[in-house]
Parts: C-alpha cells; structure tokens; sequence
C-alpha cells in the first residue's frame, strides 16, 4: 500500500521535473513495501540502490538546467541537494547493519524531506528549472 501519494498540489508545472518527482514518490512506496519483511532484505537493497541512483539522475538534472538558466541560487540548491544524497548513500551502503526502526525514520525523513523541497524550493525556482528548446535530458 502507499505511504505516500503524489498529487497536483505537488506539481511545479514543469513536465520533466514533475515526471521524476512522481517516479521518487513510486520508489519511496516500493521501499515502505520492503520495510518489516525480513526475508526480503535483498529487494529491499534494490530499491536504496535505485532510489539512490534515481535521486542521482534526478538532482543532476535539476541542476543542470538551474546552471543553463544561469540561477543565482545553484549553489545553495546543490549544496541541499548534497546533504540529502549523502544520507541516502548512507543507509544504502550500510543498510544490512540497519533495523527496522531506523529505516522507518529513513522512510519519514525521506518524505517529508522531499514533499518540503518540491513545494518550496523547486516550486520557487520553477522559472529556472523550466527547460529551455535545446535541453537534452
Ligand atoms: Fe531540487
């Protein structure tokens, strides 16, 4: 079942973002599945190590287009979205030395984190992060 759920009010209005953040919220819900069920611990480092890539993909992009844009907040944005990556680095690496609980509070810290970025931060620079004819993604 879904512990969260992407809907409109999350959406920036920029098509590519918007995409990648519905797909974060579909990897946070397969990682909720995966918490408490002991005999699937090897799924449960999938999904980290998806999230992680995914989130990856996702933050480098971002950038990207703040940096073409010629944002002035760039750097303070990175430096965020660096916080957050070395954390999901973290557990993913370490996540067989990690319990149940623990990983419940990744879970918390992992939406709330997320649903605040998006609607602060990202829907703020919205402007910035709109692609512009030539963007290769
Ligand atoms: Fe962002």
């Amino acid at each position: 079942m879904a512990i969260v759920v992407w809907d409109g009010s999350l959406a920036i209005g920029v098509d590519i973002i918007d995409t990648q953040h519905r797909e974060l919220f579909r990897i946070i819900n397969s990682f909720h599945d995966k918490i408490g069920r002991e005999e699937d611990c090897f799924a449960l480092a999938v999904v980290l190590d998806s999230l992680k890539n995914y989130v990856h993909y996702h933050f480098n992009m971002e950038e990207r287009l703040l940096d073409l844009s010629g944002c002035p907040e760039l750097e303070s944005h990175r430096g965020a979205h660096r916080a957050f990556m070395v954390l999901v680095e973290r557990y993913a690496s370490q996540q067989e030395n990690v319990t149940g609980a623990e990983l419940l509070k990744l879970q918390s810290f992992l939406i709330d984190w997320l649903t605040s970025h998006i609607s602060g931060e990202d829907f703020r620079l919205k402007d910035y992060l709109t692609p512009g004819p030539d963007f290769q993604a």
